[in-house]
C-alpha cells in the first residue's frame, strides 16, 4: 500500500471524469500504463480530507457528483460513504464499472506488489482471466503493444511526470500521441506545483501537439485544475498536487461535455474549501483544445 497520494484532489480529478469514459466509451481493451493498487483501506488525511472528504461531502448539494459514476461506484463498494473504509484505485474502479464487458485489461507498472494485488483483486471478482499485467517500463510496454490497439480500445496513461524520457528518450506524452494518432481512445493525467511549470508544460505540449499529425478531429482537449493560490515558483500549500491536467483524445462527444461539466463542478465546489484548517482550496480552470 505505498501509494500514498490515493484520495486526494489529483485522484479527484483524474478519477472523477476516468469513470463516466469508461462506461459511455465501452472499450473491447481498458489499458492502464502507471496502475498501482486496485484499492486502499481508507485512512484520514487532511489531503483526503481536502480530495474525496469535500467530494463526498458536497454530494448531497450536487446531482452531478451524486450521479457520476465515480461516486456510485464508492457508494457500491462501501457500507457508508461518510465514513469511507476503501477507496478504489483506477484498476479497481476500472474493473468494477466495466466488468466482463471487457475483452482484456491490460495493466502495467514496475511495481510487482502492486500487479500481484491486481491479479488478487481480480480473482476475488471473478475476472482473473480478462488481466494481463506487464512489470516494466510501460513506455516499452505500450510501444511493444500498440499494434494491437485501435480505435475499440482506451488507454489511461498516469505518470505525474510528462517532461522525463524514459531511457530510449521517449516521454509519456509521445505515448499519448501515439496513441491518439492510431485512434486508440485515450486519456494522460499529469500534475505540477508552480505556475512557472504549468505554463512550460502548456508550451510544450502545444508544440509537440502542433510538429505531430494530431488533427481536430481527434479531438484533443486539455482540462487544467489547480489551486487558486498557485505561486510562479515556490509552493504554499500542497494538498497532494498544487495543479494537474487531465487531456483526452478520440473520445465520444457525450463523454466531451461531461469532462467539461465535472470540471466546472469541482471549481464550484471546492470555491469555500480550506486546505489544513488555514489555506483556500479553491481551485481555478482552464481549458484548451487543440
Ligand atoms: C500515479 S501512481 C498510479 C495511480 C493509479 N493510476 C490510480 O489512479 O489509482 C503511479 C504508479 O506508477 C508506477 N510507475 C512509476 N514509473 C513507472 C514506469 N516507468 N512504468 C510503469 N509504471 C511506473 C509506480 O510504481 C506507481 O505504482
Amino acid at each position: 500500500m505505498s501509494y500514498k497520494h490515493y484520495g486526494r484532489i489529483g485522484d479527484i480529478w483524474k478519477h472523477l471524469p476516468l469513470c463516466n469514459f469508461l462506461l459511455n466509451e465501452k472499450p473491447r481493451f481498458y489499458i492502464e500504463t502507471n496502475s498501482a493498487q486496485p484499492y486502499y483501506h481508507f485512512t484520514y488525511s487532511p489531503e483526503r480530507d481536502y480530495g474525496i472528504g469535500t467530494v463526498i461531502n458536497n454530494a448531497l448539494k450536487s446531482d452531478i457528483i451524486a450521479n457520476s459514476i465515480f461516486y456510485q461506484t464508492l457508494l457500491n463498494n462501501n457500507k457508508n460513504i461518510m465514513n469511507l473504509n476503501e477507496y478504489l484505485g483506477s484498476p479497481g474502479l476500472a474493473m468494477n464499472i466495466l466488468k466482463n464487458n471487457v475483452e482484456k485489461y491490460i495493466f502495467c507498472d514496475i511495481d510487482e506488489n502492486s500487479l500481484n494485488a491486481i491479479n488478487e483483486y481480480s480473482l476475488k471478482i471473478n475476472l482473473f482471466n480478462k488481466v494481463e499485467t506487464y512489470k516494466n517500463d510501460s513506455i516499452k510496454t505500450i510501444d511493444s503493444l500498440i499494434n494491437n490497439f485501435s480505435c475499440l480500445d482506451f488507454i489511461h496513461i498516469d505518470p505525474y511526470s510528462i517532461l522525463n524520457k524514459n531511457i530510449d528518450g521517449k516521454t509519456y506524452f509521445d505515448t499519448f500521441l501515439d496513441s491518439v494518432k492510431k485512434g486508440i481512445k485515450s486519456m494522460l493525467w499529469y500534475g505540477y506545483e508552480n505556475n512557472s511549470q504549468r505554463k512550460y508544460l502548456n508550451n510544450w505540449m502545444k508544440e509537440k501537439i502542433k510538429s505531430s499529425c494530431i488533427q481536430s478531429d481527434n479531438n484533443v482537449i486539455l482540462i487544467e485544475l489547480f489551486l487558486s493560490s498557485i505561486k510562479e515558483n515556490e509552493v504554499v500549500v500542497n494538498p497532494g498536487v498544487v495543479g494537474s491536467g487531465v487531456i483526452i483524445g478520440n473520445l465520444s462527444q457525450k463523454s466531451i461535455n461531461e469532462f467539461d461539466s465535472f470540471s466546472n463542478e469541482l471549481v464550484n465546489i471546492y470555491q469555500d474549501s480550506i486546505i489544513l484548517d488555514k489555506y483556500s482550496g479553491k481551485l481555478e480552470k482552464n481549458k484548451f483544445i487543440f
